[in-house]
Parts: structure tokens; sequence; C-alpha cells
């Protein structure tokens, strides 16, 4: 319990300058301040105050000698009480300025407090890098979210947003609103559903994102629109996913991909330049294709260098991969002088994929020297480089087999580059690599429901010249559509929409939808093609990532005040909670298993 103190009134007090503000040009004015008790240093006759609001931290002393009863009054405080202060401010002798904070020329001499509240012992330290966990963190949300690094990010965050107003205003951009209670919107996650009480039975569905009602604003002439909003998803949490997250959300009319680039580009530099970095677009281009060939990911991270395929330099019958699959050359820069058991942990986890790791060179140069000769001047690894030479080990392929040899060599690219950062530090979270990837295959199979799924979402159009391929061969049918990549994560994901009815319709066929599915699902989306939608596209970008990069964060959580844990959880306010017989009753709800701990 916090210690039985009397409380004054704010009345009619008003704050002059925030905590952060004070500077030696502010010598000899009286200031009025308010914040939290960051820190107290009791030197008996002299108490230091560290006093705290969301602009930084000031100096407040209190002197017995001056004012014993407001001295007295000091005694009293503790971490996280919330006061008032008033007092001039002095010049700090030379000895005793604090250069870690902007405010550490000055002080303020206390000759009044208000005590405004008290506090019960923070569950943990205010200070910058302390190791809390992230439990206790979510518990506490409302302290957690006072530590300064946090107070940084929300701040950041806000910034961001403004920037991206502004940005996108000045861009000729309208800002309007879509509904979040409606109908199903697909991207390919579970949707949250919210029971109707009206109409018993019926649901509606909270948005995976604005993606119909963007596209049908653009059918009714609002070109140029955009959003800042929450999306819903219910989908297998990962620290870069929740289930409701923020989209930067924009759509055009009679757009090609380098005009949504061309509005992109110049958002990302205002809103990199508001975190204090500068960019420079045009950003680099790459096609799916090209991506998986020499990344194996459909979102490379630029700062390790690609990897080769390298099966044209060696014999046909050197047996290093089976004869058709891909033998890839992966070389990670200054890696070279590794352990045995750290090669042995490579070609393990290689394998755990599938691969056959050929990590050595000197073997490797005995057996094949002319090949292997030509494996360095491909890939310009130099003796102080990692080089691991994969081949497939035999396995299960799968339905594209290039493709899954690729991926599982993408994998082992990283984990190679990533578990020996630290040592070589080779990827610097501030080296920001922005890449577009184009020209993503149409459909995905999916192996589990063995029926093709659209790769990004069934309103993407298709190539223009591959329209023909929809039912032929939907395989090596490709998308108008475009994914904006930082560092190995995917930042957003566009594309040209499809705004004929008639194609609309085949490419719900070709995801295995009857006509009849189609029309009770999107009969409204089918009906509004019909009356002069023109052609559009658009892109959203995922706001809580694009903050979470450039604070240096490496989870989202970091960067969204109320986050929920990977299991879905709101810890603070304990959501989701149960419902009572009477709101399950209104909504002609009855559970067929009672929910878990109720
Ligand atoms: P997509 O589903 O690719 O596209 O989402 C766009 C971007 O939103 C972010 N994102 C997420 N961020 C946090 N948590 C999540 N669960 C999550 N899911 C997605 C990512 C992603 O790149 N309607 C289309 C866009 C369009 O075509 O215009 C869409 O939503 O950064």
């Amino acid at each position: 319990m916090a210690q039985q103190v009397s409380l004054d009134f704010l009345g009619d007090l008003r704050r002059t300058h925030s905590c952060g503000a004070l500077r030696p040009a502010d010598e000899g004015r009286r200031v009025l301040l308010m914040g939290w008790v960051h820190r107290r240093r009791d030197l008996g006759g002299v108490i230091f105050i560290h006093m705290r609001d969301r602009e930084g931290v000031s100096q407040v002393v209190f002197r017995a000698e001056c004012d014993a009863a407001l001295h007295a009054k000091a005694e009293q405080l503790r971490s996280e009480y919330v006061i008032a202060v008033e007092g001039p401010v002095e010049r700090r002798s030379a000895e005793t300025i604090n250069p870690n904070i902007p405010t550490g020329e000055v002080e303020v001499v206390a000759e009044k407090i208000w005590l405004l509240n008290t506090s019960e012992t923070p569950p943990f330290p205010m200070e910058e890098h302390v190791d809390v966990s992230e439990d206790a963190r979510l518990k506490y949300r409302y302290v957690d979210l006072r530590r300064p690094h946090m107070q940084r990010n929300i701040i950041l965050r806000s910034r961001i947003s403004l920037a991206t107003r502004e940005e996108l205003y000045r861009q000729g951009f309208l800002e309007i609103e879509t509904p979040f209670m409606t109908r199903s919107t697909p991207e390919g996650a579970r949707d949250f559903l919210v029971p109707s009480r009206i109409q018993p039975g019926n649901f509606y569905a909270l948005p995976q994102s604005p993606q119909i009602f963007k596209q049908l604003l653009m059918v009714s002439g609002y070109d140029r629109y955009f959003q800042i909003v929450r999306c819903f998803r219910d989908e297998d949490l990962r620290a870069d996913r929740q289930p409701e997250f923020t989209q930067i959300d924009l759509e055009m009319s009679f757009p090609q991909e380098e005009q949504i680039f061309e509005v992109i580009e110049p958002l990302i530099e205002r809103v990199c330049a508001e975190a204090g970095f500068e960019v420079k677009a045009p950003f680099p281009r790459m096609s799916y294709a090209e991506a998986m060939r020499g990344y194996g990911i459909d979102k490379p991270d630029l700062r390790l260098p690609r990897f080769w395929p390298v099966e044209d330099l060696f014999p046909p019958d050197a047996g290093l991969t089976p004869a058709g699959l891909p033998l890839v050359a992966i070389v990670t820069p200054k890696t070279g002088a590794l352990s045995r058991k750290e090669r042995d942990d490579l070609k393990a986890f290689g394998q755990e994929r599938g691969l056959r790791v050929f990590d050595d060179k000197k073997r490797l140069e005995r057996d094949f020297p002319e090949p292997f000769s030509q494996v360095l001047q491909r890939t310009g690894a130099t003796e102080d480089d990692l080089l691991l030479v994969c081949g497939w080990g035999g396995g299960e392929a799968g339905h594209r087999p290039e493709e899954t040899v690729f991926q599982a060599c993408g994998q082992l690219r990283l984990h190679a580059g990533q578990k020996y950062n630290d040592r070589h530090k080779l990827l610097d979270p501030q080296d920001f690599r922005f890449l577009w990837v184009l020209d993503f295959p149409m459909f995905e199979w999916d192996s589990e429901d063995n029926r093709w799924m659209a790769a990004h979402h069934p309103f993407t159009s298709p190539n223009d010249e591959d329209l023909d391929k929809l039912d032929t061969d939907p395989a090596r049918c490709r998308a108008r559509s475009y994914d904006i990549v930082l560092n190995g994560v995917e930042l957003g994901s566009g594309s040209i929409r499809i705004h004929r009815q008639d194609v609309q319709s085949k490419v719900f066929a070709a995801l295995g939808m009857s006509p009849e599915e189609a029309q009770h699902r999107f009969g409204f989306l089918l009906e509004a093609l019909t009356y002069g939608a023109p052609p559009h596209g658009g892109i959203a970008l995922g706001l809580d990532r694009l903050v979470m990069i450039l604070a240096g964060e490496t989870s989202i959580r970091d960067v969204i005040p109320f986050p929920k844990t990977a299991k879905g959880t709101d810890l603070m306010c304990e959501a989701p909670s149960g419902a009572t017989d009477r709101q399950l009753r209104e909504l002609g709800i009855q559970l067929r298993r009672p929910p878990a701990g109720g």
C-alpha cells in the first residue's frame, strides 16, 4: 500500500513548461512543471527529484535550509508519485551538469509543491534498459508505456501517422472510412465474427482489410482513397503479427504499377525522414522468379548477398543433386572461419529442410577443380567467406520442386547470416534496403485442400497476356501484384485489380468456386463491376511493421500501445472473456462446451 499522505487539488494550476523543455536560456524564469517522480535522491539537507513527463526529465531541488515544510513534503515523495512544482530555473554549477539529458545544464529550485497523487511501488523499474518479463509488461501496460523507450516508440508512431496523412493529402488522396462490421473479406486468414442480436444466428465479420470497400469506392469515383485503418485477422501470431493491426491502405483509379510506386516511394522517404533516416528512391525492383532464384524467398533481405544456382558448372554425373534440380552456392561474407561444430550445425539445419550440404571447400576444389573455380568467380566468394554448395537430398520436393530447393537454400542463407550476425555485424538494423518484388504467380497450390489458392487475394488481376492461362495453366499464370519489402520483412502488398466482371468470375472459377458460391459470397462485388468500374489498383503497408523497423524494435508489440500475447490474450483487461447467460440468450447462442476456465 502507498503511504497515507494528504493530496492537493489541481485547482486552476497550469503548467508553464514540459519537463523536457528547460534550457540555460530559461535561467531566472519562474516555471511550473507537472509530472511523475522518476527518481529521488535524498542527501539529507537537499533532495533532488528527477521529474518526468512525455517530453523528458528535469531536475528539481528542495533545500531544507530554504523551506523546512517544503523539504518535509519532498521527503514523502516516492517513485511515480504525481506532482506539480513551481520555482525559478537556475544554472547548475559546471561539476553538476548532467550531459545525459537535454535539460542537464539547469535545475528548478522548488518553492512550492503540490502532491497530486501517490503510486504503489511500480511492478518494474522505469529505467531504460531493464529486462522485464513480457507478461508483467503486458499486465501493467499502463506502467510499461511510461518507460522512456516505449514513449519514444509510441510518439514516433504518432509522428509517422501524421507524416503519412500529410504526404497522402499532398498527393491528392482523400481519407475515407469503411465499416468494421461487415461481411468476410478474404485475405487468407480466419474471420473474427460478431454475433447479431437483432438477427439471431447471423454474424458480422470484422474486416481482414478494407479491400472490397476500397474497390467499391473506386467504382463510385473516389479516385485516390486512403485510410490508416485497423484490420482483424484470426491467424497464428508471431513477432510481426497481431490479430488486430493497422494498415496504411490506399487505392487509385487508372493506375499502372509504376504510378503506385510513385506514390509510395516519396511516402517512405518522408516517413523515414520523420524517424531521422535518409533513404533514397527509386527502390530496386525484382521479379518473384528472380527473388526465388537468388534468395529462395519472396521477401529477400538484401543486406546479405544473393545465392547462385551453379548446376550448369558441374558435369551432369557429378552426383551433387538429382538430375533436373538446382545446385546452389550460398556465400556468407566473413564467416569462413567457423568451427567444426558450427559447420555441422549449419549442415544439420540444411538437412532438416531436405538439402545435401557440401561445406568442405578443399574437397570440392580437389574433386571438381574447374567447376569450383567458376563457382568462386560467379559468387565472388573469397577465402574469408563461408561457401556452402547445396543440392537436394532426394526426398519429396512437392508441387514446384525447383522452388522447394530454392526455399530451403533461402532458409539456410538467412540462418547462416543471422546466426553469425553478432560476430560479423552482417545485418545492420539501420541499413534500410527497400525492394519492390513484382510478377508474383497468380495462384499457390494448397496441398492440404488440394486446390489452387489466390497467392495475393482473389481480386488481383492476372497479367494481360496470361488471361487465357486462367483455366488451362493456372500454375504459370502471373499476377499484377507487388510487394514492398524491407530487410526481409514484407512491409506492404498490393495489386492492380480485376475491374471486369467476366474476368473476376473466371478467377473465382479457377479458385474452385462454383458460380452459386461466387454469387453468394461476392454477388454485390460482381454486380458493382457491371456498373462502370474503372481500372484500379492499390496497396496496403503494415504500419506496425514500418514503425517497428524504424524504431529499431524486433517485435510489433513494442510499437502497439495495447497488444495481445502470442495466444491472442490481452493480459491487462483479460480479454477474451466469457459472456453471461443473458448475453448468450439474447444473441441466440448456445455453447457446445463451456469456455475454458469458466
Ligand atoms: P496483405 O494481407 O498482404 O494485403 O496485408 C498488407 C500488409 O499488412 C501487414 N499485415 C500485418 N501486420 C501485422 N499483423 C498482421 N497479422 C498482418 N497481416 C498483414 C503486412 C502486409 O504486408 N488488401 C491487401 C492490400 C492490397 O491489395 O491493397 C492486404 O491486406 O505488412
